[in-house]
């Protein structure tokens, strides 16, 4: 069994999470590839059982770098894939204190529904998704971020069919 997993990290916090994943995986006995997408061809990505593509947010999208990696990937219709992506945290309003609502939110934040409607349009088959949070906009990762990625990891293993 074995998983490739992509990334944009720009400034590391995407790279550890892919770190997390990988490690927490091998522990299950399942090898994941990771690459940043500079170092992947996105057309010949190589055999895998089920590909994570994990890009940071800007301006409510994916990074440029990985929609255009996201845009070129040839892979066959069917293949699963999960997102996990890096996400800075919501902030409060200034003068309220309030959080924004999760519809405002939804409207400017597309960072997923964004990398998802590339590959759907590809035919490809999504199987999972979550985010990890940035405190800062370039970081540190949220308190806590270890046990969503290991329990993203344990959701993906608990797909049927997919890994076993
Ligand atoms: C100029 C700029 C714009 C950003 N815009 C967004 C955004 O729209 N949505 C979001 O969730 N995060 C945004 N971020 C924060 C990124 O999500 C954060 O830098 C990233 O997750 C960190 O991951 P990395 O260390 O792997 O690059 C922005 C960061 C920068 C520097």
């Amino acid at each position: 069994m074995n998983i490739t997993y992509v990334h944009a990290s720009k400034y590391g916090n995407g790279a550890t999470v892919a770190k997390r994943f990988r490690d927490v995986m091998a522990a299950k006995g399942i090898t994941v590839d990771v690459a940043h997408v500079r170092q992947a061809d996105p057309q010949h990505l190589p055999p895998a059982d089920l590909y994570v593509f994990s890009s940071p947010g800007r301006m409510g999208k994916p990074i440029g770098v990985a929609r255009r990696f996201l845009r070129r990937v040839t892979l066959p219709a069917g293949t699963p894939y999960a997102l996990l992506t890096t996400e800075a945290a919501p902030k409060p309003d200034k003068k309220s204190g309030q959080l924004p609502s999760a519809e405002s939110l939804d409207r400017w934040q597309r960072v997923r529904p964004i990398m998802t409607e590339l590959l759907d349009a590809k035919g490809l088959h999504k199987v999972g998704e979550d985010r990890i949070l940035v405190t800062g906009l370039r970081g540190p990762l949220e308190d806590g971020w270890e046990t969503k990625v290991d329990a993203f990891a344990d959701r993906v293993v608990a797909v049927p069919g997919l890994l076993d």
